[in-house]
């Protein structure tokens, strides 16, 4: 009897795929195609940065709706800033920090410091004091740091604007000596509490935001075709199939939602053993993808958070209604965490994740009417079916 070598077998398929990782949600393409007017603005605003080292520094917003490239755009900005400063000799250093993931000032200073100091220790110190650490080790060797500040707006709803005030006060209070910190925040929609900021921040802020549109489907599309080049085989993708992505994923005009849907359909190609990418598959994508479920907001979540969502998803499929009970959800909670093992927490911190997960946009809390169900918080799901939820969840969890 033959012997099936499932390892050989599957190493000797053919694929569509070149080189995948082209298409990964972390890979920052070297031309952005339909952001050049704004990548122009940027090098504008911050070439004083190395024309003029330590006389000023910058602060600047850039907003706009999902996956229309702001990350993508300060990424790729950074990195040509601290090219063309160290080949002047500029110690200019960028340093990209997600706020979802550091949710608080103390492990966005940490993040900073070390940056100059790769091994300073996690724990022992006060955010005023890595504070005062960061301009001393910038003063004492000479660096200038461009901070990006990503998802900022999150971290303000949930912390407050305390963060952006402390560390422009930590350069602009200092007179006579160098400017060594510019920053730029990015996110959906950054709002100002004037009583934050003293009016000259307030209006430098206001007249550096640079706001994103989405995308066409036109800009989709060269978008995508950039990308079929460098990730898929010759003639693997179909221009039936690219206007299909680009249909699609125009609505919100989110070219990360684009770019899932063509990978998805690249995957599907594999599976079927096929050797060009039809529009049908992109058709089967979209019913199995939802974008509002980004891997990289799940992936930040602790594990009795993922539990928590579970339980309300699962709650919400099982009872067919719009919204279901603080109570209900709980009581679902306590299950899911039997059985993963889990110690299930009191309810007061139960409450706060809730607010947690409405500020994530990932859940909708709503008091209830007096009357039907006495006065309590009703929670809901903003866009995801709820089935579809518990199913990216249940993937998910491990
Ligand atoms: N102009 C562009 N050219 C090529 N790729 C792009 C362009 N704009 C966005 N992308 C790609 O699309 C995906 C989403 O872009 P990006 O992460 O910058 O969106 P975003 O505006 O930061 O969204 P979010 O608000 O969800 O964080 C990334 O993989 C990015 O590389
Ligand atoms: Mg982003």
């Amino acid at each position: 009897m033959m012997v099936r070598d499932y390892v050989e077998d599957e190493l000797g398929k053919s694929s569509v795929f070149k080189s995948e990782q082209f298409l990964s949600i972390d890979y920052v393409p070297e031309t952005l195609p339909h952001r050049e007017p704004e990548l122009r603005i940027l090098a504008q605003t911050f070439k004083i940065l190395i024309t003029s080292p330590g006389q000023t520094s910058q602060k600047f917003i850039i907003e706009g709706p999902v996956g229309s490239g702001k990350t993508a755009v300060a990424k790729r900005f950074a990195e040509q800033m601290t090219q063309a400063a160290r080949r002047r000799g500029i110690n200019l250093h960028k340093l990209h920090i997600n706020c979802r993931v550091n949710k608080s000032a103390y492990l966005i200073y940490l993040k900073i410091l070390r940056t100059f100091k790769p091994k300073f220790p996690r724990r022992g110190h006060s955010p005023e004091e890595l504070l005062q650490m960061i301009i001393e080790v910038m003063d004492t060797e000479n660096h200038y740091l461009l901070l990006i500040l990503d998802e900022l707006d999150y971290f303000m709803r949930l912390k407050g604007t305390d963060i952006l005030y402390d560390l422009t006060r930590l350069t602009d209070d200092r007179l006579n000596a160098p400017q060594r910190l510019s920053i730029i925040g990015v996110g959906r929609r950054i709002s100002f509490d004037e009583s934050f900021f003293d009016q000259s921040t307030l209006s430098t802020l206001q007249q550096n935001i640079l706001h994103f549109e989405k995308y066409s489907s036109g800009a989709l599309q060269d978008i995508l075709g950039n990308r079929v080049g460098m990730a898929f085989e010759d003639g693997v993708v179909m221009d039936e199939t690219l206007q299909v992505i680009c249909d699609i994923a125009s609505k919100r005009g989110d070219a990360r939602y684009a770019i899932e849907l063509l990978w998805r359909a690249g995957k599907q190609a594999d599976k079927e053993g096929t050797s060009k990418i039809i529009p049908d598959f992109v058709r089967q994508a979209k019913a199995d993808t939802h974008p509002e479920l980004r891997k990289e907001v799940f992936a930040a979540l602790p594990l009795q958070n993922r539990i928590l969502l579970l339980a309300t998803a699962r709650q919400l499929k099982e009872g067919r209604s719009a919204y279901v009970t603080m109570g209900e959800v709980e009581e679902m909670y306590h299950s899911i965490c039997e059985e993963y093992g889990e110690e299930p927490r009191a309810h007061t911190q139960v409450w706060e994740w809730i607010q947690d997960l409405t500020l994530h946009g990932l859940i909708d809390t709503k008091r209830s009417g007096t009357g039907q169900r006495g006065q309590t918080t009703l929670i809901g799901l903003s866009d995801v079916p709820a089935e579809l939820l518990e199913q990216f969840l249940l993937e998910n969890l491990g």
